[in-house]
């Protein structure tokens, strides 16, 4: 288990003593990130929100994080989507948070607790599994929200299904829903929708720290560390969403997919696949504005998957429960996307409300 821990200069005494403890009992990978000194004044969300985003972003399994009481340490934390930050007192509360809360954060008040009470908690609350049943569904409320005011950065190795209720997003939705938007107008509104969406889900890109001169002076900033992305559309409805996020990622290769249904067996059938040659390394978002049965979403995501694509995720902009249940059945490590998630499918298989068939009013071919 890898541990992330912190303490403010009221606790850093504490971590030290917690810190050997832990090496002693075994813990090997231990992830001290600071402060280093109880002679300077600390801020604890310093601390707090660097093991919480080691928590947050996976690069930790659990977190500890010391303060004076502790409650500065529990507020900051809890401030990160995915950081579930239990403040313990006691051998008791410890034991319960992992129970009932899983808790993935330890606070704890070096200025109210003896060592010995806290290495007390400290191993209760490691070895003390999660129980999961009507507590994961409990929590699962919590993540909903976490997903619905961040969308993109709660991580999870299943795959999740964030609906974008952006103001935004909806109110361009419900234009291209109407029958008697032009097909210029669906066009350009299918882009401004995919950049928008794009936006927000490349969130967690990762930043390198460069040095640019301004006319003024010298000074940190960021750049994107380089991380690979490709857009892979399905042809051709997929197309439309192409150049609304290329216009904010310039650098993103595009592959292509071609499917066909067929007539006989109604199943998916590949006609055209070009996807970027170095595909195994890249972050894939594959394209289609509308998830009706999933058939040919699975079938694309199964393509790509086939050709070495690993961390895969399918962009839609009008979903269907059908279509969610079938990706997600197929390829339960695939995030799904879109900007709405509709009633259901009519007989033909169009997602009702929906907006009729996108590659037709995307092309103007009805
Ligand atoms: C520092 O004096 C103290 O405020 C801090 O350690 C902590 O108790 C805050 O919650």
């Amino acid at each position: 288990m890898k541990i992330a821990i912190g303490s403010d200069h009221a606790a850093f005494p504490l971590k030290s003593i917690l810190v050997a403890h832990l090496r002693e009992k075994g813990f090997e990978e231990i992830l001290d990130m600071g402060t280093d000194t109880d002679s300077l004044p600390c801020d604890y969300p310093d601390i707090a929100l660097k093991v919480g985003e080691m928590v947050a972003q996976r690069k930790a399994d659990r977190g500890v994080l010391l303060c004076g009481t502790g409650v500065g340490m529990s507020i900051a934390a809890n401030k990160m989507p995915g950081v579930y930050a239990a403040h313990c007192h006691d051998v008791e509360t410890a034991s319960m948070s992992r129970r009932h809360n899983n808790s993935n954060v330890l606070t704890l008040g070096a200025r109210i607790l003896s060592p010995e009470t806290a290495v007390e908690i400290l191993d209760v609350w490691l070895s003390t599994e999660f129980e999961g049943d009507r507590h994961s569904r409990r929590l699962s409320k919590i993540a909903d929200y976490e997903q619905k005011i961040c969308p993109s950065c709660c991580l999870s190795d299943k795959g999740k299904t964030v609906i974008f209720d952006h103001p935004l997003v909806q109110h361009k939705v419900s234009i291209i829903r109407d029958k008697n938007t032009s097909v210029k107008e669906f066009r350009e509104l299918v882009q401004e929708i995919a950049g928008l969406m794009v936006y927000e889900i490349t969130r967690n890109l990762p930043l390198v720290k460069i040095q640019v001169e301004t006319p003024l002076a010298l000074t940190d900033a960021y750049a994107l560390e380089g991380k690979k992305l490709a857009i892979v559309p399905v042809l051709r409805a997929g197309l439309g969403m192409v150049d609304g996020i290329l216009q904010l990622v310039p650098n993103a290769k595009v592959g292509h997919i071609g499917l066909y249904r067929d007539p006989e067996t109604l199943m998916p059938v590949e006609y055209y696949c070009k996807l970027p040659g170095d595909i195994s390394e890249r972050d894939i978002l594959i394209l289609d504005p509308m998830l009706a049965t999933g058939g040919s979403a699975s079938a694309a995501i199964s393509l790509v998957k086939a050709r070495g694509g690993k961390k895969v995720s399918l962009v839609c902009i009008i979903a269907a429960p059908e279509g969610v249940s079938k990706v997600h059945g197929d390829h339960p490590d695939v995030d799904i996307f879109a900007a709405a998630l509709d009633s259901h499918l009519n007989d033909h298989g169009y997602i009702v409300p929906g907006l009729g068939d996108a590659g037709d009013r995307l092309f103007g071919t009805k």
